[in-house]
């Protein structure tokens, strides 16, 4: 029984088995618990003589159960150090961040700018009541503008509802809420049914500016536009007004940029088609029509206003070619960026 014992606990590789092994020769009804109590029913004389062995027996497999027991735990302890080890050292995994849009980055930038000039900055709706982008501001009746090749309606078509297709809904809306003078800037989403190509796509960005005060002239334009220019573009900027027609200004213009490719020296140049300039947008001096429908008194004041692309300035900023790029969602077109424009 000894001897069994002894190799079933040398035999035990975990703790469990250990106990399973103590049961059979420890516990009550093992061999050895039963010789001990039949120890009682020797005669006297064997008495000391059995008593003496089953003990020492006893002895020794209480003491091999011991020195196992002792063994596996250190054993186990051993492990789980290994297991459970933690390298404070491990780099954690990181969650790549998200970065934020260039054109976001670049309205800012705008915003940043016109403020310091003493602008305030405006905003409007992006789906816009058709009066204010289209009759407010002196579009007859059938202008080619509000047809709907041109222009989003919102269903059903009755209900006068647009996507603003321009940011000038927000002159109208400023003028009439704050009233002259007024300085105000507004940078937002228009959209038009353009088809989606490397210089279109059917949402943009504009900035809209809108400046009414006694005696505002041409010359007060052309200087805000030349600072923002050169503000936005660095010093070297070369830029002109060319005539042009808007519903809401009297004398229109548009305002081109030198082309920062070929610097108007390369006839084939993809970027301006050879012409040497690039089209940034309108601009002009507010039609009375328009100061008149919005509440201000053109006897007293004058104004200018202008809506230049946020889109095509980032592409002239940053050198991008193809606007699709701009719109696909892909963080990594943002991450080229950085935090800054
Ligand atoms: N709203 C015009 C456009 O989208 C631009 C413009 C704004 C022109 C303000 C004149 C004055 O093309």
């Amino acid at each position: 029984a000894v001897q069994d014992a002894l190799s079933a606990i040398a035999g035990a590789t975990s703790l469990d088995d250990l106990k399973t092994v103590r049961t059979a020769h420890q516990g009550d009804r093992s061999p050895l618990a039963l010789a001990n109590r039949e120890i009682g029913a020797l005669p006297p004389t064997a008495k000391a003589e059995a008593g003496k062995r089953v003990g020492q027996a006893r002895g020794r497999v209480g003491g091999a159960l011991k020195q196992r027991q002792a063994e596996l735990e250190s054993e186990r302890d051993e492990r789980i150090l290994v297991e459970e080890a933690v390298d404070v050292t491990m780099l954690p995994g990181r969650r790549p961040l998200g970065r934020r849009h260039p054109i976001e980055l670049m309205g800012e930038r705008i915003a940043d700018i016109m403020v310091g000039l003493g602008w305030e900055v405006a905003e409007g709706p992006e789906v816009e009541a058709e009066w204010f982008t289209f009759d407010a501001l002196n579009f007859d009746a059938d202008h080619p503008a509000r047809q709907m090749q041109d222009t989003f309606y919102v269903d059903p078509p009755e209900n006068g509802l647009v996507l603003r297709t321009h940011t000038s809904p927000v002159q109208a809306r400023s003028m009439l809420e704050r009233g002259a003078p007024l300085y105000i800037a507004c940078i937002g989403r228009v959209f038009r049914t353009d088809e989606l190509d490397a210089t279109h796509m059917p949402a943009f960005h504009q900035i809209e500016g809108l400046a009414v005060d006694e005696g505002l002239t041409m010359a007060d334009l052309k200087g805000t536009l030349d600072r923002l220019a050169t503000e936005l573009f660095g010093e070297g900027i070369v830029t002109r007004l060319r005539p042009s027609y808007f519903p809401f200004t009297e004398p229109s213009a548009e305002m081109d940029l030198r082309c920062f490719v070929c610097g108007g020296t390369d006839p084939d140049c993809r970027a301006c088609s050879g012409t040497g300039w690039i089209e940034w947008g309108g601009c002009g001096m507010v039609n009375q029509n328009v100061l008149r429908a919005c509440d201000v008194d053109p006897e007293k004041y004058t104004g200018f206003a202008f809506g230049m692309g946020v889109d095509r300035a980032l592409m002239f900023r940053t050198g991008q070619s193809d606007m699709r790029e701009m719109i696909e969602g892909d963080v990594r077109f943002n991450a080229q960026f950085g935090m800054e424009i």
